[in-house]
């Protein structure tokens, strides 16, 4: 069985009036069939150039690219016909309706107009999208017109599927609604490269993750290989009386509202939790989060917004 997305030394430099981006350097990614994987990262990490490089709509700098082992540059005829992609900015097609725009998307891609009709259908009830079937796309919210286009996406019977932030702007129930799609797809033996800036819903929905940092990757795992890679993997939370100097022997403090986050080893933070038990603080011991593990790697927050570069 081939690989849904295979990379090797994939890179990529923007060249514009005389200045470069380095927007991928060197990356080495293999993402299996019939999951969903996670690529994580903060703005300009170099996500969207990964996706639209692999959905045949970028050309790379150097480096190979394969979707289910045909080469995204000599075969890209083959790979469009298992591919489809939501594209970060997407502006559907705007004199089209809701239901028009997935129904043609789908015949388009040549699917027999009876299975069109029945997965239209379907996925707009999925999404919540039926009560606007008949709207203009053009006239849909920001998060409504995301949807319309998650909704294309997964309708199809596309093998792999890149979804380039499908939940950016959408309210929790709405996001939660287009979760379920995405495992559905996955139930269907699919694969979904997800791009996300949400940790938890990378957590929830990926197999693995690959974590983007200035085009490159920094950590790439199933989410518990990530955590065992971490160097300390627990989080304790301590408020009132102790301060940040009886804190530091245990671990790495930084400031949090109403007290002291410590990342520690597994010992001192037992030995931390025991200590401030005993001198009567509130304390809360577990293990880290994805979001934890990103602000250790990256050292940044993934939505602090000191970036430099503005997403394009
Ligand atoms: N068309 C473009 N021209 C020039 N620079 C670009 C272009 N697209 C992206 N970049 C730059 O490449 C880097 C990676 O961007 P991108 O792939 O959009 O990251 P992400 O999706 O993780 O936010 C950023 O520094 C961005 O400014
Ligand atoms: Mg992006």
């Amino acid at each position: 069985m081939p690989l849904a997305v295979e990379a090797r030394a994939l890179s990529k430099t923007y060249t514009h009036s005389g200045k470069s981006t380095v927007a991928l350097a060197n990356v080495d990614l293999a993402i299996p069939t019939g999951r969903v994987y996670g690529l994580i990262g903060r703005n300009g990490a170099g996500k969207t150039t990964f996706v639209r490089i692999g959905a045949t709509q970028l050309a790379p700098t150097s480096g190979t690219i394969s979707v289910l082992g045909h080469d995204v540059m000599t075969e890209t005829r083959e790979v469009r016909t298992h591919i489809a992609a939501v594209p970060q900015e997407s502006r559907p097609l705007y004199f089209l309706n809701v239901d028009e725009l997935v129904y043609l998307y789908l015949t388009i891609r040549g699917m027999d107009p009876r299975d069109a009709r029945r997965r239209t259908n379907a996925i707009l009830d999925e999404l919540g999208l039926a009560s606007v079937r008949k709207s203009l796309v053009n006239h849909l919210s920001g998060g409504m017109r995301r949807r319309a286009m998650v909704a294309m996406v997964l309708a199809s019977d596309a093998e792999v599927l890149f979804l380039d932030e499908p939940t950016t702007g959408l309210d929790p129930l709405a996001r939660r609604e287009v979760w379920a799609a995405i495992r559905r797809a996955i139930g269907d033996g699919r694969t979904v490269l997800l791009t996300t800036h949400y940790l938890d819903e990378a957590e929830a929905l990926s197999s693995r993750l690959a974590l983007l940092e200035g085009g490159q990757v920094r950590l790439e795992g199933s989410p518990a290989e990530i955590r065992d890679r971490v160097r300390q993997p627990y989080r304790i939370v301590v408020s009132g009386v102790l301060g940040r100097a009886d804190l530091e022997p245990y671990g790495t403090v930084s400031s949090v509202e109403g007290g002291y986050l410590v990342f520690a080893k597994e010992s001192p933070a037992r030995e931390l939790a025991q200590l401030a038990l005993s001198k009567g603080a509130k304390v809360s011991l577990g293990p880290v989060t994805l979001e934890d593990i990103f602000l250790q790697v990256v050292g940044r927050a993934i939505d602090s917004d000191d970036a430099g570069e503005a997403e394009a």
